[in-house]
Formats: structure tokens, C-alpha cells, sequence
């Protein structure tokens, strides 16, 4: 270990008690969601809004909810904060009542239930406040936590695998945080402070994770505002490939080999990297690597994201940041790997009949009030602007029409497959040969799908649903200062829609 390491205290894994506890499934949770004291940083503790439970006389916080498909989730939150919040499932097919969004806040000392059946893929998922206009400031404060869903099929990859979860699966939840030299989380006293100067992984600043030199599971999510991650494993300076084997919706239908990956708010990346080939004493840094926004060589299309060291002297879009270190000990022979299966599951085809398209227009305006198509929810209204008849399916077509940042879009209720996209970054494309211009990514379930500035994406939607009258969902994007600004638009399912 190298003395000025950054990595000095140990990656916080889901345990019994604290921040990402694993409660016991199946029972009736009952959430507070109040400020308390945490070490997050090293030194002084962090005053954390958080999710608070009682299980036999153990606090847990933001804990780390783990189900099976099927089963059903009964959660009642109390507000004890001094405005209104939620919780938000997100991810999960829900009905209005459930999904927790800014239509139904829970007022300051009141409380809701929120009961829900599971019925998503095995996955990791993640549920966070959604008050209208506070969300970003509820989030960076710390209102998240994960949630795990497992299914027979993803339990059978996990006995093959031989990936014990906790050991070696295991969820990296990695934010950024403005924090100022008392380690406290500050929000929007400065305009910049939604990106942050300091990173978390798992509730952990400098965090270190001692690993054996074989095969580990990896359920990366980026809970930050407003920052896209790069990440990579670096070893010695070089990526190390590994396998990208799920998304949002869970597993891929076969691995795909990658050097780095994308990651905008709210997105997952279940993957799967071998440390067998890395010697024992060494480290891996999981680092985001810096990109810019370029044009095509022929100058035609749209910007691109590029690798930074591609174009010295580009202004960078995202930096570069290193989030974690891996400690190589010694492999275990009882631990040797499982080869990886071709086929990982038996994935979900999209919906492919006749289909309506329709179209979204991402935009900013002279007063700098992002819009979706010329929409702004604080601006216009909360009501739905377009009504979806439940049970048929719809292309999305989303265009960026801004040449100057990439938004995160998340669909409440419905995840969907990517058709088509006009941009895929070259040096991850040049990587790996996937039909239509994709990305491995892209040929994952996904809630959320980060569009390129001047890209044009392609989703498959089904809206069939369990559920009866008009539901009303959300459209937005998940950089949580755009949403907050009102870049959301409110649609309804029903059965009657024309
Ligand atoms: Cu993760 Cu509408 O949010
Ligand atoms: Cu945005």
C-alpha cells in the first residue's frame, strides 16, 4: 500500500446495523425519513438525510431491501423531515399510488404505505425522494437506498457462477457530493454545487476493498445528481477488461467484453471482473475516466463522446476520477472461478407489432429553462400531456436537441428496449460489434438512457399492466437539477385512451 494512498478506510458492504443494511425480507418495513449523523468521509461526521428503520433494537439506514419476483413489498414512510418527500420506486412497474413521484408528496409528520407486488426482472433497482422540485437537493442530501430483486433464473446463474452475494456480488452505489472542509454535504450554496468535489461508493470517501485474485460480481449504480461516470478498472494505468453482464432490467441475454463503460444517474451495470490475472500485493483503481464531446472526423453529425487522451488540450465533459481501490490478496482454490455461460437468460424480445411513434424534443430556451417538447412542468402544469392506451406498445423517439450536454432520461412504470441510436461512442463501438449502431448496453432492459447532445434514440415501450382506471407516470430527466427545473412531463395509461 502506497503511504499517500486516498483509499484508507474500508468499502462499506450491506451488513446487519447502518448506512445499507440488509434487512430481513419479507417483513413490513416502516421508513422514517429524518437527519442523523453518519462518518462518511473520515474526521467529523456527516449530518445525512436518510431512511430510517428499527429492526430488533438495530438502526438501520437507507437500507438495502432484497426480494424476490412475485413478492410484495410493503413499506410505510414517515416524514419526520421539516418538508414534503416520498419514495420513489425506481424502476419498478408500480401504479400511481406506489410509484412515489411528486404527484402524491408526504407532507411534513404524515406518512404513506406504499404496497406493491415485485413483478420486474431480477435486477438491482433503487428507490429515492421524488418531491416535486426537492428531489435533488433530498438526494444529494441522502435520501437513497437499493433494492435488490432475484428471481429463479438469476439464482441458478448465481450457484453456476459460484458468486456468493456479499462476498464477491456486490453493489458499488457510487455518488458524488459537494462537501466543505467540516464534511458537510452543502447543495446549491454555490451554482455549481450539484457536481461534486468529493466521491462516495457505498456510503465510503477513500474507499478500499480487500479482494482475492479470481472472479468478483459487481452491481455498479450511479446515484449522483448530475454526474456521468466513466468507469473503468484500471490496473497499472491500463483498463482490464471485463464483462458487462446486466443493466437497469437486469441480466443481458450473453456477457459482453468491455474496457469502460457509461453511467449516468440512475443507471445500473451488473459486471462481472476477474482479478486472477492481477498479482497478489498489486491494486485495481475503479476510476471514471475523463471523455470529451468531439465531432465526427468528417464533421457531419452530431458530438461524440471520446476518450480525453484521444484529443489533448478538449475541454473535458466529464473529468477524470478515481472512486475505489481493489487490494489483490491471494486467490483461494476454493473460490477458482466458473466459466462463463454463453447465454445468460432467456432475454425478453421487444415488442415489435405495429406501433405508434412518438416523438420527444429535448431543449433549452433563452431564459435557460430546459423543456420537453417546449414543456416545462413548473412552468406549464403537472397534468398528463398525453394519454397511452394500457396494453399496446409505442416507439419513443427522443432527440437532443441541445449540442451541449447529455440528459439522462428515466420512464417511470415501464422499462424498454433500445431500437436504434445515431450515437455510439467510437472507441466503445470500435470495441465491440453489436447490430444498429448499439452499444452492449443498450442491449440491456433499461429505465433510463443517457441521449447524446445533437442523438436521436429509438426505445420499444409495452404498456401492458396489471393495473385498472388512469395511472399517471412521469417522463424526465434524471439529472436532478434539470428535473427540479421542470424538464418532466406527466403521462396517463388507461384503457380507454383513443
Ligand atoms: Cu429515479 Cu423519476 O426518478
Ligand atoms: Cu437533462
Amino acid at each position: 500500500v502506497v503511504a499517500d494512498s486516498p483509499f484508507t478506510q474500508p468499502l462499506r458492504i450491506p451488513g446487519r446495523e447502518g448506512l445499507m443494511a440488509q434487512t430481513p425480507r419479507g417483513s413490513a418495513l416502516r421508513l422514517v425519513a429524518k437527519e442523523g449523523a453518519f462518518p462518511l468521509f473520515g474526521g467529523p461526521e456527516t449530518a445525512l438525510w436518510h431512511y430510517n428503520a428499527r429492526i430488533d433494537e438495530t438502526i438501520v439506514a437507507n437500507p438495502l431491501l432484497a426480494i424476490g419476483r412475485g413478492e410484495p413489498l410493503d413499506v410505510t414512510l414517515e416524514n419526520a423531515l421539516a418538508e414534503p418527500t416520498t419514495i420513489h420506486w425506481h424502476g419498478l412497474a408500480v401504479d400511481e399510488a406506489n410509484d412515489g413521484s411528486g404527484l402524491h408528496p408526504v407532507a411534513p409528520g404524515k406518512k404513506r404505505r406504499y404496497t406493491l407486488r415485485v413483478e420486474n426482472r431480477a435486477g438491482l433497482y433503487w428507490y429515492h425522494a421524488h418531491p416535486h422540485q426537492l428531489t435533488g437537493k433530498q438526494i444529494q442530501r441522502g435520501l437513497a437506498g437499493l433494492l435488490l430483486v432475484d428471481d429463479e433464473e438469476e439464482l441458478t446463474l448465481r450457484k453456476r457462477l459460484r458468486l456468493p452475494w456479499g462476498e464477491r456480488d456486490i453493489p458499488l452505489m457510487i455518488s458524488d457530493k459537494q462537501v466543505n472542509d467540516r464534511n458537510e454535504i452543502v447543495y446549491k450554496d454555490n451554482p455549481d454545487d450539484w457536481i461534486g468535489n468529493r466521491v462516495l461508493v457505498n456510503w465510503t470517501a477513500g474507499a478500499y476493498l480487500d479482494v482475492k485474485s479470481t472472479l468478483y460480481r459487481f452491481r455498479l449504480i450511479n446515484t449522483s445528481n448530475a454526474r456521468v461516470f466513466r468507469p473503468a478498472f484500471l490496473h497499472r494505468g491500463r483498463p482490464l477488461a471485463f464483462h458487462l453482464i446486466g443493466t437497469d432490467g437486469g441480466l443481458l441475454e450473453k456477457p459482453w467484453r468491455v474496457d469502460d463503460l457509461f453511467l449516468a444517474p440512475a443507471q445500473r451495470a451488473d459486471v462481472l471482473v476477474s482479478f486472477a490475472e492481477v498479482g497478489e500485493g498489486e491494486s485495481v483503481i475503479l476510476t471514471s475516466l475523463d471523455y470529451v464531446a468531439m465531432e465526427n472526423e468528417d464533421d457531419s453529425g452530431p458530438l461524440q463522446p471520446h476518450l480525453m487522451a484521444d484529443h489533448p488540450g478538449a475541454v473535458p465533459m466529464g473529468g477524470r476520477m478515481e472512486l475505489m481501490e481493489f487490494r489483490i490478496g491471494a486467490a483461494d482454490p476454493k473460490d477458482s472461478p466458473a466459466p462463463l455461460p454463453p447465454k445468460l437468460c432467456n432475454f425478453p424480445k421487444p415488442a415489435v407489432e405495429v406501433t405508434p411513434v412518438r416523438k420527444f424534443r429535448l431543449s433549452l430556451d433563452a431564459e435557460g429553462v430546459w423543456h420537453i417538447n417546449d414543456w416545462n412542468m413548473h412552468a406549464s402544469g403537472h397534468d398528463a400531456q398525453f394519454v397511452v392506451r394500457r396494453g399496446t406498445c409505442e416507439i419513443w423517439e427522443i432527440h437532443n436537441a441541445m449540442a451541449s450536454m447529455p440528459h439522462p432520461i428515466h420512464i417511470h412504470g415501464f422499462q424498454f428496449h433500445v431500437l436504434s441510436r445515431t450515437i455510439s461512442p467510437p472507441d466503445i463501438r470500435a470495441r465491440a460489434v453489436v447490430p444498429g449502431g448499439l452499444g452492449p448496453q443498450d442491449l440491456g432492459l433499461l429505465d433510463t438512457i443517457l441521449v447524446w447532445p445533437g442523438e436521436t434514440v429509438r426505445i420499444a415501450l409495452d404498456f401492458s399492466q396489471p393495473f385498472k382506471g388512469r395511472q399517471r407516470y412521469m417522463l424526465h430527466c434524471h439529472n436532478l437539477e434539470h428535473e427540479d427545473m421542470g424538464m418532466m412531463v406527466t403521462f396517463a395509461v388507461t384503457d380507454d385512451a383513443p
